[in-house]
């Protein structure tokens, strides 16, 4: 086989078989596949599309390209959780404590945030003591005990992947569906689950824009998922403004407790409890939503959810009384209040931009190698549909430095204040099983 024909066949419109895609994965793995020829290929796929059966190969060979996480020695059906990614995202962090309540084996791998959007791994990462390195036996050890346990994906998880999206950061070809959809789906069959949940968010903060598009996506996904034998469910959910009121990693600690205590802001508990819903009807503890969703509502007013999170921080380093005490978190040395300059209704918060102001303090990371600072990011007093007065608190910034004027800036361009009341956000666009 030679790449050179195989890069034509593509660029013909033709389908790859399944032992060409492994050819193509294997070798740009080791080596044996230059860039340039790779880049061809992908900009042929990003041009031409995949079939479905050419979609699931390409998922199956980069997730085979590293371990394949065997997690036949905890017992139940594993059930996992993946968002596309957003702003203030802090589901998994609530709906872990919450399926594990119910008895269904969370045994989670999770990535750290890079640019605009956070990572799970650092905002566990700011609890006093918390490890997200376990060795196999101690994960296995502690999903077994304690039925949640959240680590650091393995630098050896689909590494085939890795060195893709590097390749299609750099040619234009990471916003192709087949691509996105293998790519996310790689990770997750070699995290070993038995079924998954798919988080599909669209709007200002996320890689889909439309509702079209990340039908499409969801649909992908939910058929790839299919094909391998894994239960999936996608969720379409709204990323037009940051998730929560909360941006940063020790401050999104803070309000997932205050979700897991029952008293957190209204849509993010809406979308945490609809999410944990459809894991634990793939857990197949309850057959129907509205089931699911009563149980799920007790468990956490009746304060097994937060019983949960502690027994998981603490089986992971984690000093639990930040749960009573979470002035324990690390705080910040300075909070500022970025202030309205008229009267109106707020009705646009661009994710992306808060995401952005939100690293840009220190919570996040512009480059892989950069250090977080736990303390630090934002709360949103306001948000979409919000009455706002002139002079009032919009946003809070808390920073460990004074000179945050362009962080403010940012905030300010992002937020529209109109003095029309906007349409009521919607949270869940569609799930597609
Ligand atoms: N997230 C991934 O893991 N891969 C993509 O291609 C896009 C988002």
């Amino acid at each position: 086989m030679r790449m050179v024909d195989l890069i034509h066949k593509k660029r013909s419109g033709e389908a790859l078989n399944e032992q060409e895609i492994q050819f193509i994965v294997g070798g740009y793995t080791r080596g044996d596949i230059p860039d340039y020829q790779m880049s061809a290929l992908l900009m042929a796929i990003y041009f031409n599309g995949m079939t479905g059966e050419e979609i699931s190969s390409l998922t199956l060979a980069m997730a085979g390209s590293g371990e394949m996480i065997d997690l036949s020695a905890i017992s139940g059906v594993k059930v996992d959780k993946h968002s596309t990614g957003g702003v203030g995202d802090k589901i998994s962090l609530i709906v872990g404590p919450i399926v594990a309540s119910l008895g269904i084996p969370v045994a989670k791998m999770s990535g750290r945030g890079l640019g605009h959007t956070g990572g799970t791994v650092d905002k566990l990462e700011s609890i006093p003591g918390f490890q997200i390195e376990l060795t196999k036996e101690a994960f296995f050890e502690a999903v077994n005990a304690n039925k949640i346990a959240i680590v650091g994906q393995s630098g050896n998880l689909a590494p085939a992947d890795k060195k893709m999206y590097a390749l299609r950061d750099v040619t234009a070809t990471v916003d192709s569906i087949p691509l996105i959809a293998s790519s996310i789906m790689s990770k997750k069959i070699a995290s070993g689950a038995d079924a998954i949940v798919l988080d599909v968010k669209i709007g200002s903060g996320a890689f889909m824009k439309t509702v079209d598009d990340a039908r499409v996506l969801a649909r992908t996904m939910v058929n790839i998922g299919q094909s391998l034998n894994r239960n999936t469910i996608a969720m379409i959910t709204d990323m037009e403004q940051p998730l929560g009121r909360e941006i940063g990693n020790a401050n999104e600690i803070r309000e997932s407790i205050e979700v897991l205590r029952g008293t957190g802001d209204k849509e993010l508990t809406e979308v945490a409890v609809s999410v944990a819903s459809y894991m634990s009807i793939l857990g197949k503890v309850f057959e129907t939503f509205e089931e699911a969703q009563a149980a799920i509502r007790d468990i956490v007013a009746n304060g097994k959810a937060l019983e949960t999170f502690k027994r998981f921080v603490a089986s992971q380093g984690g000093d639990p009384n930040v749960v009573d005490h979470p002035e324990l978190l690390p705080t910040a040395q300075y909070h500022f209040d970025v202030i309205a300059a008229k009267d109106g209704f707020v009705n646009q918060i661009d994710a992306e931009q808060i995401g952005i102001a939100a690293m840009l303090l220190g919570a996040g990371r512009a480059k892989k190698e950069d250090q977080i600072d736990y303390a630090v990011g934002l709360t949103l007093n306001k948000k979409i549909g919000d009455i706002v007065k002139a002079g009032e608190s919009i946003c809070t910034m808390h920073a460990n430095r004074q000179d945050v004027a362009e962080v403010e800036a940012m905030i300010h361009e992002a937020y529209r204040i109109e003095s029309t009341k906007p349409a009521d956000v919607q949270l869940i666009y569609d799930v597609i099983v």
